[in-house]
């Protein structure tokens, strides 16, 4: 697995543009995949280079590194919490101090219904997750489209795959697939993910 080692000296002297509205973190944990293929069942889910202190989710064997390790960010202003920041921390790269809490967003192609989790230092940008009362990884929905709205349809959806995707490598990641369709991308198996704390 890649680290991310460029301009990171830029990064570590820059401010990191910071909301500290999500000042609450969990216990770091593992993303565990469970998914009908064997070959994928049971791995976990990895930061991986994608460029300049920028991650994706990449499909990896269990370990204890820290780029299998996570965090969830919440807010002492939303309690008891229904959604949170994915966090992970990209840390002591080229033996430096560094140590930056980057958050998950989605990256949409709009040539596609396949977004992908994409992590970047701080968290100017992100798409909100959450933990089922499983440990089971969603994302919270209010208005449901397919029908009349407005409409109120509070719920969870899990709408996680593992594909080969290209954001600057070509590598087999966690996406998402937007909207009630199969994802275009044919690669794309359907999976769900898992968290186990560390
Ligand atoms: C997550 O919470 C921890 C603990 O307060 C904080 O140090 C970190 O900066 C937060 N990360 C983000 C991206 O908000
Ligand atoms: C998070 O922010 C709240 C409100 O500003 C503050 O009371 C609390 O101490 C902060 N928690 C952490 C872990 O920084
Ligand atoms: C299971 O996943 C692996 C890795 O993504 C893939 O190479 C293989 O084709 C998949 N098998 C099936 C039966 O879909
Ligand atoms: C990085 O920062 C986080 C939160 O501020 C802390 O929990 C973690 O222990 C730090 N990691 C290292 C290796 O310093």
């Amino acid at each position: 697995m890649r680290a991310s080692f460029l301009a990171l000296g830029a990064l570590a002297a820059a401010v990191v543009a910071q909301d500290t509205y999500w000042n609450i973190t969990s216990k770091p944990f593992y993303l565990v995949i469970k998914a009908q293929n064997v070959t994928l069942n049971g791995k976990y889910l990895g930061a991986c280079h994608e460029g300049a202190a920028i991650e994706g989710l990449c499909v990896t064997t269990p370990s204890t590194a820290n780029y299998v390790q996570f965090n969830y960010n919440t807010s002492v202003y939303q309690q008891p919490s229904v959604s949170g920041l994915l966090i992970w921390n990209l840390i002591g790269v080229n033996g430096g101090t560094l140590n930056v809490s980057s958050t998950m967003r989605f990256s949409y192609n709009s040539g596609s219904n396949v977004a992908l989790p994409i992590f970047l230092p701080g968290n100017s940008d992100y798409t909100q997750v959450s933990f089922d009362n499983d440990g089971k990884l969603g994302i919270g929905s209010f208005q449901d489209d397919t029908k009349p709205l407005p409409n109120y349809t509070p719920g969870y959806l899990y709408r996680w795959n593992v594909c080969t995707t290209y954001y600057g490598y070509l590598y087999s990641t966690l996406a998402w697939t937007v909207g009630i369709h199969s994802p275009q991308n044919p690669t794309c198996q359907k999976v769900d993910i898992y968290r186990k704390f560390v």
